[in-house]
């Protein structure tokens, strides 16, 4: 299947057909961000989908995302073009685990990353995308523990951040992120004294971006961590003429769509995640014609995670 004329032809005819809304995340395929109503962060995707009259949700990302949509809206049908499309992430804490670990310390407040299963959120408090986890963890009281997981490199900017010492930190990690590490950002920086470097808190080189910053090696106000949605809002409010970018590669194509006259380069140019990039032209093709793969969640597991994804929702409007 080739993503040409006819294809985005019949990608939007059967999307209106099915009285369907299409998503895609900005670590997509050029094309299927494209031919997308809307495409954006994990928060931004999550209001969307909780807000659309459509009745069917077509969700180009990962299965996590989807559930997401699912969790919000139980009457929806929702569409993922490959269930496959799974998270290393989301996959380095189960339920039995963060049951194991809110054991040890009774009373915690539970954060998780929106990168986790539906069973994960029923055991949590507040979820958090990398765009408001700063300001959901600062929602509660210092007093109070709090249990971060899954993702140690955004655990790590939140506590620097928050300046908070009675946060507890999951030892988790997304594979593609931990892989853009501090030596290959030094080097690049040091290359393009100039650039901005945009850095997703997921990644390795996160700390290390700080760490240039206050060594005065790189400006620290060319240095950004950004979710993928405020890389966007940062790619039309710099004024740098090259930045430099630490996340998955599939984001360069909004950045350049945002800002072409900025030159954006990846940090690491194999930073591509593989679990994203299943969900082909020819995959979304079926799943329209199809009406597959569908995603379920059980009810009672939709309700108990419903309340900690509504809180997400909510701060940080
Ligand atoms: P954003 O929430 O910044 O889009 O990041 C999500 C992510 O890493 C999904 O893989
Ligand atoms: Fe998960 Fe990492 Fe892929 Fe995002 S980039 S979907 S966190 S494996």
């Amino acid at each position: 299947v080739e993503p040409d004329a006819a294809w985005r032809d019949e990608v939007r005819r059967l999307v209106d057909q099915r009285d369907a809304v299409l998503l895609a995340h900005n670590y997509q395929l050029p094309e299927i961000q494209d031919i997308a109503d809307f495409t954006g962060d994990s928060l931004a995707l999550s209001r969307i989908a909780a807000e659309s009259s459509a009745s069917t949700i077509v969700f180009c990302g990962v299965h996590f995302m989807a559930e997401t949509a699912k969790i919000l809206s139980p009457d929806k049908t929702v569409l993922i073009p490959d269930e496959r499309a799974g998270c290393s992430l989301a996959d380095s804490i189960t339920a039995a685990d963060l049951r194991e670990w809110k054991a040890q310390h009774p009373g915690a407040v539970v954060v998780s990353y929106v990168n986790t299963t539906a069973e994960v959120k029923a055991e949590t408090d507040i979820c958090c995308t990398s765009s408001n986890a700063v300001d959901v963890v600062a929602s509660i009281p210092a007093d109070r523990e709090v249990l971060f997981c899954p993702d140690q490199f955004l655990g790590a900017h939140v506590k620097r951040v928050t300046g908070r010492d009675n946060i507890h930190i999951w030892a988790g990690e997304c594979h593609v992120h931990a892989a853009i590490n501090g030596p290959e950002l030094a080097e690049r920086a040091s290359q393009d004294p100039s650039a901005d470097l945009f850095v997703h808190p997921e990644c390795g080189c996160a700390t290390s971006a700080l760490y240039l910053a206050g060594e005065g090696i790189v400006p620290p106000e060319k240095v950004k961590i950004l979710s993928t949605g405020d890389m966007v809002k940062e790619a039309k409010a710099t004024n740098a003429t090259s930045v430099l970018v630490a996340t998955e590669i599939g984001m360069l194509h909004q950045l350049r769509k945002a800002a072409p006259e900025i030159d954006f380069r990846a940090v690491n140019d194999r930073a591509s995640c593989r679990y994203m990039k299943m969900i082909t032209p020819a995959a979304l093709l079926r799943s329209l014609r199809e009406n597959k793969d569908e995603v379920h969640v059980d009810l009672e597991t939709a309700a108990r995670a419903r309340a900690s994804v509504q809180r997400m929702i909510e701060i940080g409007q």
